[in-house]
């Protein structure tokens, strides 16, 4: 992964626990277009890692910000005041991109919150498996306070997330809410009181899934991918797929003799 090559990121891998630090605490970790192309290139070298051959050297991903004020504030409101129609596309689509090669990444991905996670930070944190918080969290839409809207994926992930109207009243009053408020709007999965109780329990959380058949989990990631947004046919129609290819692997094969023989399952990845 070659941290040595990022500018605006802190890559660290550490027992198969990637952390990954949106790291520009000057401009609260604002995803200019070079962090965005930055991102692009570190999920695209952990999406090529995730096989068997490579030995699975990354298991889960947690995504945070660097300083301690921000998760991520955005994007980056310097670039986008001097950006026109089509250039504002092209960076919403680069973003886009990045959002969904997190979404396909075979190994969980936890967006670890502390601090403002606001427009185009929020939805790099939608995008992640799932959101813890810290006390500090605090999240929103701001983009109508500056005459935009979402375009990182916020219009179809945040109604995902918490449902159409409380994700219509973020988006439309530009309102900050804090991490109880995100806890029970379910977009938050839990809140911690520190940042380093925070980062133990992301951290304990990938390793506990790092416990179970890989494989495996990278197809219950893609089989809710594919089924979310999707009529309930194509849904189901991506779960039996999944579950097809889980009987291709032999850790399907072990975990099932190790349930039948009273013994705990030796996974290999395969
Ligand atoms: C560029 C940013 C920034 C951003 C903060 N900064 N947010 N720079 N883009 N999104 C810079 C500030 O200009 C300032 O730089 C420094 O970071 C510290 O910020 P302050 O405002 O001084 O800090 P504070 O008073 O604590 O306020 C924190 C804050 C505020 C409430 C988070 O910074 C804020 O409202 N930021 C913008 C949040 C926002 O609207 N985000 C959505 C962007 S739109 P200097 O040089 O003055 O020290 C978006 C669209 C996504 O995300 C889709 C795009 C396609």
């Amino acid at each position: 992964f070659d941290p040595g090559s990022y500018s605006t990121l802190k890559l660290d891998l550490d027992e198969g626990i990637l952390t990954l630090t949106v790291d520009r605490p000057e401009a609260l970790n604002a995803l200019s277009q070079q962090v965005v192309s930055e991102l692009w290139k570190a999920f695209t070298a952990i999406q090529d890692s995730c096989t068997h051959d490579a030995g699975w050297p990354v298991r889960g991903v947690i995504v945070t910000g660097g300083g301690g004020k921000a998760f991520v504030a955005g994007a980056d409101i310097r670039e986008m005041a001097s950006m026109g129609p089509d250039s504002a596309a092209e960076y919403a689509r680069s973003m886009q991109g990045v959002t969904l090669l997190i979404e396909k990444l075979p190994v969980p991905v936890i967006a670890a919150v502390d601090g403002f996670a606001l427009g185009g930070g929020c939805e790099l944190a939608l995008a992640c498996d799932f959101i813890y918080a810290s006390e500090a969290a605090q999240f929103g839409q701001p983009e109508v306070n500056l005459g935009l809207v979402p375009g990182f994926g916020g219009s179809v992930r945040l109604p995902q997330r918490v449902g159409l109207g409380p994700a219509r009243e973020l988006i439309y009053t530009a309102r900050r809410i804090d991490a109880a408020e995100a806890l029970r709007l379910g977009l938050a999965n839990r809140v911690l009181p520190s940042r380093d109780e925070l980062l133990a329990a992301a951290r304990e959380t990938l390793q506990e899934i790092a416990g179970k058949a890989p494989a495996a989990v990278g197809l219950a990631k893609q089989s809710i991918a594919g089924a979310t947004g999707r009529p309930t046919n194509q849904g189901l129609e991506a779960e039996a797929e999944a579950f097809r290819e889980a009987f291709t692997t032999d850790d399907m094969r072990e975990g099932t003799a190790a349930f039948l023989e009273k013994r705990k399952a030796a996974f290999t990845g395969k």
